[in-house]
């Protein structure tokens, strides 16, 4: 009989070699007649999955609250920089994601990870702090350089207030608001975070929405899925500074000598 070539190439997620482009099966225009929504493609492309609409909306809120944060953090700023040097929208989003990581953006799922593990294991949230206080290790998805008790994140509370509406079970975001009554009593800004708030209620999430099993759920985290949350909504942004300085007709960006310290001298 015949023998096929092996493929070189395998992939599940998107389908254009029939009448219809499809999204993991569901038909272009089905996308549309069933107004799915961004985050119902997101879903289909993420997760294979279409998920009910509280998640689908859950996720266009993500996207939505991590669109930008102004020109000064580190993404925008690389951006407007690269923007400046006469570079094109790509480089100039690229130069801008590529500050996305543990500091900035990109603790989503070290902080799911660690928050969900802590809960798992039955610890209280303050022999959690102590340990890793005592391990030395920064709490993922805890701390913020403007936002604190005194002057809290909005964003923080829209995805807080919707996952406790609209989600089923919430006991790793209830676990994180535990944490953040023992850090912020250290220091007023070490509240939970946006990538850190995100974080857990897209566990509880994922964890309770039916459409994953328990093993399915935690492969999905393994694979760093929420950072590309925050990396698709941020690119909103970054994209926006692009255009925006262009627009604005911005000249090549030096930094102010009288802004850096200069300490050179031989070792
Ligand atoms: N867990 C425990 N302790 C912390 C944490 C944390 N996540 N963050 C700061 N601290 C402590 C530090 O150990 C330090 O303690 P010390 O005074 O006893 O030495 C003190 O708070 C100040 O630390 P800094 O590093 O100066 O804090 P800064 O405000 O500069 O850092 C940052 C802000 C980078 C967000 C930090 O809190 C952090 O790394 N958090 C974890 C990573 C994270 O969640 N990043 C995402 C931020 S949100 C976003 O980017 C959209
Ligand atoms: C952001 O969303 O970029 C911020 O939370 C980080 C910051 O320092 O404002």
């Amino acid at each position: 009989g015949m023998v096929r070539k092996p493929a070189n190439f395998i992939s599940s997620i998107s389908d254009d070699r029939g009448e219809e482009l499809q999204y993991c099966g569901v038909s272009i225009s089905e996308v549309f007649s069933q107004s799915v929504g961004v985050g119902g493609v997101v879903s289909l492309l993420w997760f294979r999955r279409q998920l009910p609409p509280a998640c689908c909306k859950f996720i266009e809120m993500v996207l939505m609250v991590t669109a930008d944060h102004g020109p000064a953090v580190s993404g925008a700023h690389n951006t407007i920089v690269t923007a400046r040097a006469g570079k094109d929208l790509v480089s100039a989003l690229c130069s801008g994601l590529l500050t996305i990581g543990p500091r900035f953006g990109g603790a989503l799922d070290d902080a799911a990870k660690m928050f969900a593990e802590a809960h798992d294991s039955g610890v209280s949230p303050k022999d959690f702090v102590d340990q890793c206080k005592k391990q030395n290790k920064l709490i993922m998805g805890v701390g913020h350089r403007i936002k604190s008790l005194a002057n809290p994140d909005q964003r923080v509370e829209i995805i807080k207030q919707y996952a406790k509406k609209c989600f089923k079970d919430n006991s790793i975001l209830d676990f994180a608001l535990g944490v953040e009554q023992i850090t912020t009593k250290k220091r007023a800004n070490l509240i939970l975070n946006v990538d850190g708030c995100i974080a857990v209620c897209f566990t509880d999430m994922l964890r309770s929405c039916g459409a994953f099993s328990r093993e399915e759920a935690e492969d999905l985290m393994s694979f760093g899925c929420l950072n590309g949350l925050f990396v698709l909504g941020r690119s909103l942004g970054f994209i926006g500074h692009h255009l925006d300085q262009l627009r604005l007709k911005q000249p090549l960006y030096r930094h102010p000598w009288d802004d850096i310290t200069y300490i050179s001298q031989l070792a």
